[in-house]
């Protein structure tokens, strides 16, 4: 059996959102603190609205390095930015557009290219920002994950090839609600983070909650988010944890 994982419940989204925001700002100061820098990547969906308003309020509006803060995405839909449906549209909606960070730290994935060539030039860029050699991974201070109800993260989908895909950084898939192509980060990548949160609400959540949490091994993407170095917090609501046991929490 893994180790067990660390679990944080809140009675409702609001209240996740509020701890989501406290754990970015934590870990975006000890970051510039410790190494001049915070690199983040964030997921997109509807959980992690709240939390995004609350980084453009005080106090983690002026408490957070913003000068000193990269933003990146998990993953994100091939759709205009203007569509809500757009990750980096609803993120400079919700915060980037009101928080001081500069504009060359936010490094959203381009969608004005075919899905193949925008995989391409966000693999190139990560392999710039952080250096990379060949066959080298990036180290993410922190990324936001989320999970659908189907056990999807990212936009690594069940049975999806991209299960197994080890060597490039990002794929192109089709897939998810809407069904349109999205470029996602790959396992390695992701599992490569110092500290990933799941950030997951909601009671149509809970029973891929009790299958992951309880180690079912049903061979979700969702499972096989496990850090190699790092640390994995599932940060849920009373209703996403409410087919949890005792024995668990
Ligand atoms: C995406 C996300 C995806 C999302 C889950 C949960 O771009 O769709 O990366 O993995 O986190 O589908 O979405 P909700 O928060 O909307 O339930």
């Amino acid at each position: 059996m893994d180790r067990k994982p660390q679990i944080i419940i809140r009675d409702n989204l609001s209240a996740l959102a509020g701890t989501g925001a406290d754990i970015f700002a934590a870990s975006a100061i000890e970051n510039v603190i410790n190494k001049g820098r915070f690199v983040t990547a964030i997921s997109g969906g509807s959980t992690p609205g709240p939390m995004h308003r609350l980084l453009s309020r005080d106090p983690y509006l002026s408490e957070i390095p913003w000068n000193k803060t990269h933003i990146f995405w998990v993953d994100e839909r091939c759709v205009p930015v203007s569509r809500t449906e757009s990750n980096y549209g609803e993120a400079r909606k919700r915060f980037l557009d009101i928080v001081p960070i500069p504009s060359d730290h936010i490094h959203n994935i381009s969608v004005e290219v075919p899905p193949e060539e925008g995989a391409l030039r966000y693999q190139r860029e990560l392999i710039k920002f952080f250096g990379l050699k060949r066959g080298e991974f990036p180290v993410f201070d922190l990324i936001f994950m989320g999970i659908g109800a189907d056990g999807h993260t990212a936009s690594i989908y069940p049975k999806s090839s991209a299960l197994e895909e080890n060597k490039k950084l990002m794929l192109s898939v089709k897939g998810g609600d809407p069904l349109v192509h999205r470029l996602t980060m790959i396992l390695p990548v992701l599992n490569n983070a110092k500290k990933i949160i799941f950030l997951v609400s909601g009671k149509d959540k809970s029973e891929i909650i009790g299958d992951i949490i309880m180690q079912r091994q049903k061979g979700l993407p969702a499972e096989m988010i496990k850090p190699a170095h790092g640390e994995i917090i599932w940060l849920i609501d009373r209703e996403a944890a409410s087919l949890l046991t005792e024995i668990i929490l």
